[in-house]
């Protein structure tokens, strides 16, 4: 029997590559997608056999996607999932922001998702248990200052998700987004290895750690498999419990004013 296809953007680091390496284990083949030749190189040099068919291609570029869906279907076949994951932050103060900034945010965010999405859900809708799984950000939800073409892009991704779901349920294609936290990946560049950076910031995390490639790609091939079956139009935050509230005694110290007003309080 022919394997299941997943196609994967962004899948030559970080999350992307974490997928599409578990979506190998568990017995699909894979359509790796990103603009870096080298990185797919190297992924595609990790695996042995042919399960792994890698596309260099600049999702900036949305015009191009339709001809490489195309390609995808006529060289793998229909894939039952898509995992949009490829993503960029350009960080500006809005009065610095440009066309271009916002042009390349929504393509790659946003945009470059509807697309793919469009060219090859006519060949899903042929697979059973079709799936398609978004990766937004915390900062749909949680914004930071100087990101805006990243937050509304991400924003308007979990829309697309919503939008997805409604339209495709029928057909039997289920589609959901991960809103991960803080992954260490190398997006981040050497941030983690600022201490006083990342010891701050754990502080806003309760879980105290931040999370793993491995973390999402679980996240990713449940939210694609027949265990979700029900669950479309979702979004799951995995951000270490971030999002859910702060403990100040972990941010500021057990502080006497503090700690005697909660004793009051009792
Ligand atoms: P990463 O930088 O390790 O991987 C992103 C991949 O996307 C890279 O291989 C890059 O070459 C590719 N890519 C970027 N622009 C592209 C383009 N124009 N065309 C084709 N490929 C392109 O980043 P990471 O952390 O794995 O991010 C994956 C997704 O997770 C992104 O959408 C990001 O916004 C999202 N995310 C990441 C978080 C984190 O803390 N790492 C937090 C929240 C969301």
């Amino acid at each position: 029997m022919n394997k299941p296809v997943a196609v994967i953007t962004g899948a030559a680091s970080g999350i992307g590559r974490a997928t599409a390496l578990r979506f190998l284990d568990e017995g699909h083949r894979v359509a790796a997608l990103d603009r870096s030749q080298a990185g797919l190189a190297n992924l595609q040099q990790s695996q042995p056999g042919d399960d792994i068919k890698t596309y260099v291609c600049d999702l900036v570029e949305t015009d191009q996607l339709p001809a490489l869906a195309d390609r995808m279907i006529d060289e793998l076949g229909p894939p039952r999932v898509l995992v949009n994951n490829a993503g960029i932050c350009l960080y500006a103060d809005i009065a610095d922001t440009t066309d271009d900034m916002w042009l390349r945010s929504l393509n790659v965010n946003l945009v470059s998702a509807a697309s793919l999405i469009r060219g090859l859900v006519p060949a899903m809708k042929t697979v059973e248990g079709g799936a398609i799984v978004n990766v937004a950000s915390r900062n749909a939800l949680s914004s930071s200052p100087r990101a805006a073409t990243y937050d509304a892009s991400k924003a308007g991704l979990l829309a697309l998700t919503r939008t997805m779901a409604v339209e495709l349920g029928g057909d039997g294609i289920r589609v959901n987004a991960l809103i991960p936290g803080f992954i260490d990946t190398p997006v981040h560049g050497d941030l983690l290895e600022d201490e006083v950076f990342a010891e701050n910031y754990r502080k806003l995390i309760p879980l105290n750690r931040f999370g793993s490639p491995d973390d999402m790609a679980n996240i990713i091939c449940f939210l694609a498999s027949e265990k979700a079956a029900f669950i479309t139009g979702q979004g799951i935050i995995a951000d270490g419990g971030q999002i859910s509230g702060q403990n100040y005694a972990k941010m500021f110290g057990n502080r006497e004013s503090f700690v005697s007003r909660q004793l009051d309080n009792d």
